[in-house]
């Protein structure tokens, strides 16, 4: 692979590969060899290093335990059949994570560093990407405060860093959802758009509530007025209305802007799909599916991709949905996505970094 950053790695001296079970992948509990640490200070990223995957120095005063300076990433590669790894879209979440990084207050991190970080760390790490239709290497990027002071002020320093986990499905099933008219996940002018812990911190007991209710996830709706329908907890949300996509538009700063769901919006444009960026309100949701015009709904995501929901509860009700047909929408869009994905369907349009 051609590097254009010298990035000093120190290879872990015990690999776990040779006692991780990849027929038995549990989403995101097994963590592969290295990492990719960069360190912020005096205004700079420096010390870029690779190193074994292993626990960090933490101070109990470390800002982001106590304010939340902290923002993450997920992407995937894939092993094709000649062994090469392909990353899926990494360039448009490097772009993603230093919008995070402004609505933070944290410092952008130079594409660069990025890119390099991820490219070398996967190369190293490349046994560990599994092979096989449904499999990837999930890959999570994050950056977190780490000033040591009680104090509320952003933080002077940050860690930068990238591991990845071998992963299977992360929903092995149709996916069941309730829309949520009670509690409110982003606000306008608050930090929705961010791809920042506190999001999913927030999500946690409202979703733990539709959970031990027996839906899987949320479906978010406005936090002003309750009537639109935002995203879902784990991933952006579209539907069919006779034959138009509709999914919620990303400009109100309440909702993250999905690298699969503006995947999705490109291949509905070149197919010529008709397609709307509005918001669906909950009661035009609730006609579609009392008078069956909702032809479909799903979750797209880099780690949902694109999940079928099968149930829907609006206002109390509960409505079941149509089982996933090969014509549908989203089984072309899955299987189009798949294709370039896993190198099947040529890549015209640059989404795909190969080593
Ligand atoms: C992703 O899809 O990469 C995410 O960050 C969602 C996360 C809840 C697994």
């Amino acid at each position: 692979m051609k590097t254009t950053l010298a990035i000093p790695v120190q290879k872990t001296t015990h690999s776990k590969l040779a006692e991780t079970d990849f027929s038995n992948l549990v989403f995101g509990k097994t963590i592969s060899d290295h990492m990719f640490v960069a360190d912020y200070k005096n205004g700079e990223w420096t010390d870029l290093r690779i190193e074994p995957y292993g626990a960090l120095d933490l101070h109990p005063a470390n800002a982001a335990l106590h304010y939340g300076q902290s923002i993450f990433e997920g992407m995937k590669a894939y092993k094709n059949e000649k062994g090469e790894i392909l990353i899926f879209r990494a360039d448009a979440n490097a772009q993603r994570m230093n919008e995070s990084a402004v609505r933070m207050c944290m410092p952008e991190i130079p594409e660069e560093i990025f890119m390099e970080g991820l490219l070398q760390l996967v190369d190293l790490d490349r046994n560990w990407v599994p092979s096989g239709k449904g499999a990837s290497l999930y890959i999570r990027p994050y950056m977190f405060a780490t000033d040591n002071y009680i104090g509320v002020k952003p933080s002077d320093t940050y860690k930068f860093i990238i591991f990845t986990c071998p992963v299977g499905a992360y929903y092995s099933k149709p996916v069941s959802v309730k829309v949520e008219t009670e509690f409110t996940r982003a606000t306008e002018g608050g930090t929705g758009g961010a791809k920042t812990a506190g999001n999913y911190a927030a999500s946690l007991f409202p979703a733990l509530q539709a959970q031990r209710a027996g839906y899987d996830q949320l479906l978010w709706t406005d936090g002003k007025s309750h009537s639109k329908i935002e995203e879902s907890g784990t991933m952006n949300v579209m539907f069919d209305i006779n034959g138009t996509l509709v999914t919620a538009p990303t400009n109100t700063g309440t909702i993250l802007k999905g690298i699969t769901r503006d995947s999705v919006i490109r291949l509905a444009k070149d197919w010529g799909k008709p397609l709307e960026e509005r918001f669906l309100t909950v009661s035009e949701l609730q006609e579609a599916l009392e008078n069956g015009t909702l032809r479909e709904a799903f979750g797209t995501g880099t780690a949902a991709t694109i999940a079928h929901i099968s149930k829907i509860n609006v206002n109390g009700k509960d409505y079941a949905l149509p089982e996933k047909k090969s014509d549908s929408f989203s089984y072309k869009v899955l299987h189009e996505l798949d294709g370039i994905k896993y190198g099947d369907i040529v890549d015209t349009r640059s989404w795909i970094s190969k080593i």
